[in-house]
């Protein structure tokens, strides 16, 4: 059983020229190293108040190599429930403030990478055993607005998800067709202002809804038929908006009560083929996320992120509230309580999606937990940018290299 034989911090840079933490975690027999594991801790802008703790890169490096490093030395690397109780029990803090969660999640990683590396497998396989596995279905913004792109729109995510694609390589090429003809349409109206922070194009949009449309008439110039082919996700990051009990659409220069927000999106169901919206409210709107799942939660994903932000209790204690959780390992800061989350998920009949952050960086790992753990969604970002491609792209080899051993591509099942 191999051994814990070092571990090691540095810090490195995200997608925004941000500082981040990378750790390593060499694993071994006795004394002799047998393999080395290393990942990159990611960080969110629009984050939740419940998230775990980022703290100073710089710090959390010098807690890794000091704290973290002599607390892990010599635990069993293969044993991630015992290595993730120790990086909490020597934080010692409800919200990992202490190590700083960006410490904590890049050493939980890098050992998992570590253990499966002494193995000789992929992560994935790793993690999924003896398993079938089957691709998850990726989320793909197409539009970035909120807290990635200045508020430039109030809607931060329009996404789609090839709904009726038979393979993940199958719905790279349909995204890749509609990507490049929402960049066209957009500049033939002199409305594109740059790229946001995960790769989407950044709109000048004249209402939020003008987002949906465009987006349906790109996934039509794509030569592919909206609903039928491609299905429209939003996320609203409403916790973003809301201020002294309103929503505030800045964009529109208007605020809305919970009713209202309620009754517009709904109403956006109705017209647009729209399968999931995350986060449609606050992060403490629970009754109206209720509500709200109530109406439309038959016909669409309702999803929490920074309502449930990756906690296992938060989603026992959901009563109604959403209908799929987005599981993100630095929200909550270990692997273990990443994947508890995931099992409360299936206890309570929720469908998940394992996610990226606004900053990242060429760490592919969530794409092995997806795979690994048979979570059926993706979501990474846009369909730019090197730091979302390698984890798309990292999908593909995956599913190149299990060629028809692999499960069906679940997107015709959930979505139509
Ligand atoms: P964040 O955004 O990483 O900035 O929190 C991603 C999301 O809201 O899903
Ligand atoms: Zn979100």
């Amino acid at each position: 059983m191999a051994k814990i034989l070092d571990v090691k911090g540095r810090k490195v840079w995200d997608s925004r020229g941000r500082a981040t933490v990378e750790a390593e975690v060499v694993v071994g027999r006795g004394s002799t190293p047998l393999a080395t594991g290393r990942a990159i801790a990611p960080a969110g802008a629009s984050t939740g108040s419940g998230e775990a703790k980022a703290i100073d890169a710089a710090q959390a490096v010098q807690n890794i190599n000091t704290r973290i490093r002599d607390g892990l030395k010599a635990l069993s690397a293969s044993d991630q429930a015992a290595v993730d109780a120790r990086l909490i029990e020597l934080d010692g803090t409800p919200d990992k403030h202490r190590l700083g969660a960006n410490a904590i999640v890049a050493v939980s990683l890098a050992c998992a990478h570590a253990e499966a590396a002494a193995a000789k497998l992929p992560l994935w396989r790793k993690l999924a055993g003896e398993r079938r596995v089957a691709l998850p279905v990726p989320q793909i913004q197409i539009f970035g607005g909120g807290a990635h792109a200045g508020r430039r729109v109030d809607i931060q995510d329009y996404m789609v998800i090839c709904v009726g694609a038979g393979s993940f390589a199958e719905s790279l090429e349909w995204t890749a067709q509609i990507y490049a003809a929402a960049g066209a349409r957009l500049a033939k109206r002199n409305a594109l202002q740059g790229v946001a922070d995960e790769g989407g194009y950044w709109p000048a949009f004249k209402s939020n809804e003008e987002g949906l449309a465009e987006l349906v008439g790109a996934i039509a110039d794509a030569g592919l038929e909206p609903g039928r082919d491609v299905g429209i996700a939003l996320d609203i990051a409403a916790t973003q908006m809301h201020r002294g009990g309103a929503y505030h659409l800045a964009l529109e220069n208007r605020a809305l009560s919970s009713g209202q927000l309620h009754a517009m999106l709904a109403r956006w169901v109705e017209r647009y083929p729209i399968v999931s919206i995350e986060d449609p409210f606050a992060e403490h709107d629970a009754e109206a996320m209720r509500a709200f799942t109530k109406d439309v939660g038959d016909r669409i994903q309702v999803v929490g992120d920074d309502f449930f932000v990756t906690s296992a209790k938060r989603l026992r204690q959901a009563n109604g509230a959403c209908n799929t959780v987005l599981l993100k390992p630095n929200q909550v800061g270990t692997l273990t309580e990443t994947l508890a989350c995931w099992d409360a998920a299936k206890a309570a009949g929720y469908r998940a999606i394992v996610s990226a952050r606004s900053g990242e960086t060429e760490d592919v790992s969530i794409v092995h937990l997806a795979v690994g753990w048979g979570v059926p969604q993706l979501k990474v970002g846009s369909f730019a940018r090197s730091e979302r491609m390698a984890k798309w792209n990292e999908a593909l080899r995956i599913e190149d290299s299990l060629g028809p051993k692999a499960l069906p591509f679940p997107a015709r099942k959930l979505f139509r």
